[in-house]
């Protein structure tokens, strides 16, 4: 097989010192690869106006594959602020750059597993009788990551055409004599290609995994265009797959029924914000930020990356106190996306070998605080959580 080139993006904060480690692994389990490097993040909106330069998206649209660590975002007024002097007033907006990749090319597949460790001591316990029982979570979330509330089509001032289009439908009236300055306007679009997309590729996964159930967790009986869009084809494609069954779910309540019967969910479908959300939530349930990866899938191009950010507070701590694990699963998705399931089950067993023997802990798992003072008080480094790993491989 010819050798691939991955472009590594480590973006901001802890990012870079994730995906390294994640690298490491990679190596460790014998996968061969030539890695480039992609500038994405804040320095590059500071100095350039633009936190994804073309040339990372260059390299991607060459060579398909990509490791992203994570990126810091910050809001409007700071962002403009933070930019460089020499680029303030020439119209430059900041827009996160991993938003950006996801619509650029296209990676509307956002898959987030998650799967309880056995012996993690963040994993989610649930009173029973006098005492207390841990159910093994076992959900895998598909969020459609393109469309929806994260569309970036949003005014604060909406245009006069706007206004006036809004205001054909009849519940926009409330809102008529809002000041243009006092009305702020996020769009909700979903398109049926990208429903269909989603949840046949969920019900798909569902069936080769062999999940029984897939649920569509949205909102339909308020929210009845979009919601009520994702929820008809759902029912669509799930007359193709009659040994699974499909599931309906509010995600108000969805959230609620997480800390009753996590257990129960397979494969979950949502659009972009609810993605997000109970994607977080059962994050939650499975030992949180450092555990959370996800995959983003187009038809061309794919990116890994750790769900969490680049947790400022801890990118300068030397040794490095945060867990890497999220970032190696995230590389773990990249092996079972390329077809090497032998080399991405070994790491699994051995992120399980190191959790369930329960000696090498970062400070997340041993619930201190983080901090300077977090590897004094018991919790091992970053590296020394990888190596680890690596020992069990
Ligand atoms: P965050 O995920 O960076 O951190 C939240 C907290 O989670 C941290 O303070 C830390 O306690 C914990 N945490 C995160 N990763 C961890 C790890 N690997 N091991 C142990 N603990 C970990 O989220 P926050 O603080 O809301 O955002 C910080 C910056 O990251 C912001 O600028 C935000 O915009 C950006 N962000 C970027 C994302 C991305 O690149 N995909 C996703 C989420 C936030
Ligand atoms: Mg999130």
């Amino acid at each position: 097989m010819t050798k691939r080139t991955i472009v590594t993006m480590p973006g901001d904060g802890i990012g870079r010192v994730v995906l390294p480690e994640a690298l490491r692994v990679l190596s460790a389990v014998g996968f061969e690869a030539d890695y480039v490097h992609g500038d994405i993040g804040w320095e590059f909106w500071i100095n350039e106006g633009n936190a994804l330069p073309e040339r990372t998206v260059k390299l991607l649209e060459q060579h398909k594959l990509g490791l992203f660590g994570a990126i810091t975002s910050k809001p409007k007024d700071q962002a403009s602020a933070e930019l460089s002097p020499k680029l303030k007033d020439q119209g430059y907006v900041y827009t996160s750059p991993i938003v950006g990749l996801r619509q650029h090319f296209g990676l509307d597949l956002c898959i987030r597993p998650c799967r309880s460790f056995r012996g993690n001591p963040l994993n989610f316990i649930r009173r029973k009788g006098d005492g207390f029982e841990e159910p093994q979570v076992d959900a895998v979330i598909f969020r459609q990551n393109t469309e929806g509330l994260y569309s970036g089509v949003e005014w604060t001032d909406p245009p006069q055409q706007v206004r006036t289009a809004l205001e054909i439908h009849p519940k926009m009236a409330p809102f008529k004599n809002v000041p243009g300055e006092d009305l702020a306007v996020s769009t909700r679009i979903f398109s049926r290609p990208a429903c269909r997309r989603i949840v046949g590729e969920a019900f798909a996964y569902a069936k080769k995994f062999g999940y029984k159930s897939v649920t569509v967790c949205e909102k339909p009986n308020v929210i009845r265009e979009t919601s009520g869009m994702m929820r008809a084809e759902a029912k669509v494609a799930a007359k193709d797959y009659p040994d699974v069954a499909l599931w309906e779910t509010n995600i108000d309540a969805q959230m609620m029924w997480l800390t009753k019967n996590p257990e129960d969910y397979g494969v979950i479908v949502s659009g972009n914000m609810f993605g997000d959300i109970v994607s977080d939530g059962f994050a939650g349930l499975v030992g949180g930020l450092g555990f959370a990866c996800s995959a983003n899938i187009g038809r061309d191009v794919a990116v890994f990356e750790p769900t969490h950010g680049s947790a400022p507070k801890y990118e300068k701590l030397s040794p490095s106190i945060v867990n890497p694990i999220a970032m190696i699963l995230s590389a773990r998705m990249m092996l079972d996306h390329l077809g090497e399931t032998d080399k991405a089950s070994r790491i699994r067993s051995a992120i399980g070998a190191v959790i369930a023997e329960g000696k090498v802990r970062t400070y997340d798992l041993q619930r201190l605080s983080g901090g300077p003072d977090a590897i004094k008080q018991g919790a091992v480094s970053t590296t020394q959580m990888t190596d680890a790993i690596i020992g069990k491989l």
